[in-house]
């Protein structure tokens, strides 16, 4: 399997330097991820650098291949994964790559194959029945368990503990089994993805402090604070990293010290929202309203899960250039559904119109990783842009002269 295209073929699209020489290039038809290798360098380089502990990517976030790649090049070997499709895509790029299986709920065959094919031996618990599970299919030989506390997620986006984490008493009875059974025991936890507040951070490690407590003979291996770490969009200016980063160090002060153990992040959001942004073109115009080939079934379902806003620009890079005062737009995906509609409109040029382009910044996150087939539309060519070497990875896709384009390697 390879994403990359041959050294001829690389050098037929050329080096795209910035996204308007992409366009002027490709000028394309299907929407296209726009990769930025030194944006999410330094996203990594900021984890890596700033937070009290080892960083974890979260592979689920946007599982591209370039994206494991930069981001683990930049110094992340650690990853947290959700499944045996996850171990093994990352596995099968990197050898020495550390694998954190931490979905809570498991199946037995994905556990197994974790296990003995994969050296995977750290699984997320948040029930008693999952820790015989783990104990079984790993054939009783030595894991580490990482339990999982339930948080207040209230303030972030998005709740991650209305469906998984355990209560402060079911952990502890969890800490004494998986340690009776001859585990490791980790505590973990997840505060809800895009957390608009560090103190959500301190109020989860005192969570942690009780269980600690609560169980004072049993040592605690790891502890991990999970993802949460917010990103920038245009909507409202979020807390910067390092005001995170001090709540988990004043969290981990109030714990009980022991040498030797692990501290975990395992963000998604924060490391990839901003190194990727993504490129669609205007298919129709009536009136204010506006036919792209992207929407909520594909890259842009957070505008209405997570209500978020991207900062949008049209790009227009050849003929007369885009003029007029930024007026509101309705912009409607390519589905046939009427619900594939953004619950807010974009500010663009008046005279935008059919066969523009507009940029969609900040999209890394759960974008490609979310989007859908429905219709036939799916989003996967990505160029990367910058001084790295050119890669271009996606589907056939038929540029607006009708000539192919790109096909797919991956
Ligand atoms: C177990 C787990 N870890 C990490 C993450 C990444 O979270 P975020 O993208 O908010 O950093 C998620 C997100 O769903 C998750 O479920």
């Amino acid at each position: 399997m390879s994403d990359i295209f041959s050294t001829r073929r690389r050098s037929a699209p050329g080096r795209f330097a910035d996204v308007d020489g992409m366009v002027a290039r490709l000028k394309p038809s299907y929407p296209v991820y726009c990769l930025k290798p030194a944006k999410l360098t330094s996203a990594a380089r900021r984890f890596v650098e700033g937070f009290p502990g080892e960083v974890l990517y979260a592979v689920k976030c946007n599982p591209e291949r370039t994206v494991i790649r930069t981001l683990y090049e930049a110094g992340i070997s650690g990853f947290d994964v959700a499944s045996l499709v996850e171990v093994a895509l990352v596995a099968d790029l990197y050898e020495d790559a550390e694998l954190h299986f931490h979905h809570p709920v498991k199946s037995r065959a994905a556990i197994a194959n974790a296990y003995r094919v994969y050296g995977v031996d750290r699984f997320a618990v948040d029930h008693a029945d999952e820790v015989l599970k783990i104990h079984a299919e790993t054939r009783g030989k030595p894991a580490t368990m990482m339990v999982r506390l339930t948080t207040d997620s209230s303030r972030s986006t998005y709740d991650l503990s209305a469906k998984f984490g355990a209560t402060l008493t079911d952990a502890t009875a969890m800490m004494r089994q998986a340690h009776d059974l001859g585990h490791g025991v980790g505590l973990y936890f997840h505060v809800g993805s895009q957390c608009p507040d560090p103190v959500a951070y301190d109020e989860a490690l005192e969570t942690v402090r009780q269980a600690m407590a609560a169980v004072p003979d049993i040592p605690v291996t790891a502890i991990d604070v999970g993802g949460g770490f917010p990103g920038q969009y245009d909507m409202g200016e979020m807390p910067p990293l390092q005001d995170y980063f001090a709540a988990v160090r004043r969290g981990l002060a109030t714990l009980p010290q022991q040498p030797g153990r692990r501290i975990l992040c395992e963000p998604g959001r924060a490391l990839v929202a901003d190194g990727l942004s993504l490129v669609v073109q205007v298919h129709l115009r009536k009136g204010d309203r506006l036919y792209i080939n992207d929407g909520i079934y594909g890259s842009l379902s957070e505008t209405v899960t997570g209500h978020l806003r991207f900062p949008a620009r049209a790009i227009r890079p050849v003929g007369q250039p885009l003029a007029g005062e930024r007026l509101p737009f309705t912009i409607f995906g390519p589905t046939c559904d009427s619900t594939d509609v953004l619950p807010e409109p974009l500010l663009l040029p008046a005279d935008i119109r059919e066969g523009d382009w507009i940029e969609i910044d900040t999209i890394g996150a759960y974008s490609n990783a979310l989007a859908t087939r429905f219709n036939g539309f799916l989003p996967e060519a990505v160029v990367e842009i910058g001084d790295a070497p050119v890669r271009v990875t996606g589907q056939v896709a038929i540029d607006t002269a009708g000539t192919a384009r790109q096909r797919t390697l991956s």
